[in-house]
């Protein structure tokens, strides 16, 4: 099978190659890049005015299966994706149960090949059932396929545990990723502490609570050497912390969502449970911080924690709605409109943190668009413009705020593996 995507401009800075050119696509791998190319009985794909990018990878994304499949499921999640431009995604651990072994890494891979249309890359928990006790089958774990671990949902608690799962994993060059929360300063706040937490009458989290826990770990990474990620940063006191953390050469990285660069806790006065999210959305200062973080490389990743929950669980009074957004099908046309058509990101900057910086993280051999490199690709129309409705979302979750937002910039082709899974917006499949 042969695919020929013609005349779109290619945008790999793996390769630090930005031109125009036609690629082709022979049994699933990049055989050639150039100019003029023709292949006969090619399917082609007419880029022109698109950006033609490695495919972009969410490294934070809660497909809820095993368990939780009235939210998502892996058929449901990875079409979402698609959607969304994703070609691949790392999935969190948090499911019924927690995917802390072997055969539940091997489950979900299984699942992914037989229903999935995207590449689905699982994370392992650090602790059995992330209940901060005893580590999990890491090593087992990685053997089976996984590309981190993660409790996320939950903080380790411990530091001792974290130290151990710390030294573990930097035996097999695993990152820890890290949902760094204080339970007890957290207590039953639901969105961020400040002026209008007091104003709505809803109960706070500080930024410390994040705070503090991103300090601890990345002393801790410091203490043993390890691979440490944050995920979802939320604050600008922890977007300074990992800028120290990296002008001192440890090895941290950090992701930011979009709703966090997107929104401010402004937007809780409409008690619309869809902007309740686990950390909170935070102040202007916060936002400023976190897109000066993109900026400058502090944050390296662009991710999601693509959180779907069922309309009936979010359809209830503030204090009592699951934390969570979803994101993959909102994330590229975001990521257009906060950082690239203001200047704050190049293309080839959002290629980085959207496809590049998740496959180095993982350690994936994607993200880039050689000759020999696996066929997985994001066309991109800088101009396309769409108004969002999450009632045509591919994802069981359509706990999105951004209904009714209108985003420029939008996926408008996903290949996996020289497969075309969605095409001008629509699932193929
Ligand atoms: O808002 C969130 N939802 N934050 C998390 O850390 C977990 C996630 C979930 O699993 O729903
Ligand atoms: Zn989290």
């Amino acid at each position: 099978m042969k695919l020929l995507v013609k005349g779109g401009k290619i945008i790999d800075p793996a390769n630090n190659f930005s031109k125009a050119a036609d690629i082709l696509v022979v049994g699933g791998k990049i055989s050639a890049v150039g100019q003029n190319l023709c292949a006969d009985g090619a399917e082609i794909i007419d880029a022109q005015g698109k950006l033609v990018c490695p495919g972009f990878i969410d490294m934070h994304v809660h497909l809820r299966e095993p368990g939780l499949e009235a939210k998502e499921t892996i058929a449901s999640g990875t079409r979402a994706a698609a959607r969304g431009g994703f070609t691949g995604v790392a999935c969190m651990p948090n499911t019924k149960p927690v995917v802390d072994s072997q055969a539940l890494v091997e489950f979900i891979k299984s699942r992914a090949a037989a229903q999935g249309v995207v590449n689905v890359y699982p994370i392992g928990a650090i602790t059995k059932g992330s209940a901060g006790g005893e580590l999990a089958e890491i090593g087992d774990m990685k053997l089976a396929g996984a590309v981190a671990v993660s409790d996320d949902g939950h903080p380790v608690t411990n530091s001792q545990v974290m130290r151990l799962a710390m030294e573990y994993t930097k035996m097999f060059d695993l990152p820890v990723i890290s949902h760094c929360e204080d339970l007890d300063l957290v207590a039953d706040g639901v969105m961020n502490e400040g002026y209008y937490s007091t104003v709505y009458g809803l109960k706070g989290i500080s930024r410390a609570a994040e705070e503090v826990m991103v300090a601890r770990d990345i002393m801790l990474a410091e203490l043993t050497g390890a691979r440490l990620h944050i995920a979802h940063i939320s604050t600008a006191g922890s977007v300074e912390l990992v800028r120290m953390a990296k002008k001192k050469g440890l090895k941290v990285s950090a992701e930011a969502t979009p709703h966090h660069f997107a929104l401010t806790d402004e937007v809780v006065g409409s008690y619309d449970t869809s902007t309740k999210v686990n950390p909170p959305l935070r102040g202007t200062d916060d936002v400023k911080a976190v897109k000066e973080g993109l900026r400058d490389g502090t944050i390296d990743v662009i991710a999601t924690d693509h959180a779907p929950h069922a309309v009936e669980e979010k359809d209830v009074e503030y204090n009592y709605a699951p934390f969570g957004i979803v994101g993959l099908e909102t994330a590229v046309g975001l990521a257009f409109r906060e950082l690239v058509n203001p200047g704050i990101l190049s293309i080839e900057e959002l290629v980085r943190k959207m496809s590049c910086s998740p496959a180095r993280i993982l350690g994936l051999n994607k993200g880039h668009l050689g000759v020999g490199a696996d066929a997985d690709i994001t066309l991109i129309d800088p101009d396309r413009q769409e108004i969002i409705d999450v009632n045509k979302f591919a994802s069981k979750g359509k706990n999105s705020p951004f209904g009714g937002w209108k985003l420029t910039g939008l996926p408008v082709a996903t290949i996996v593996g020289g497969r075309v899974v969605m095409r001008d917006r629509e699932l193929v499949l």
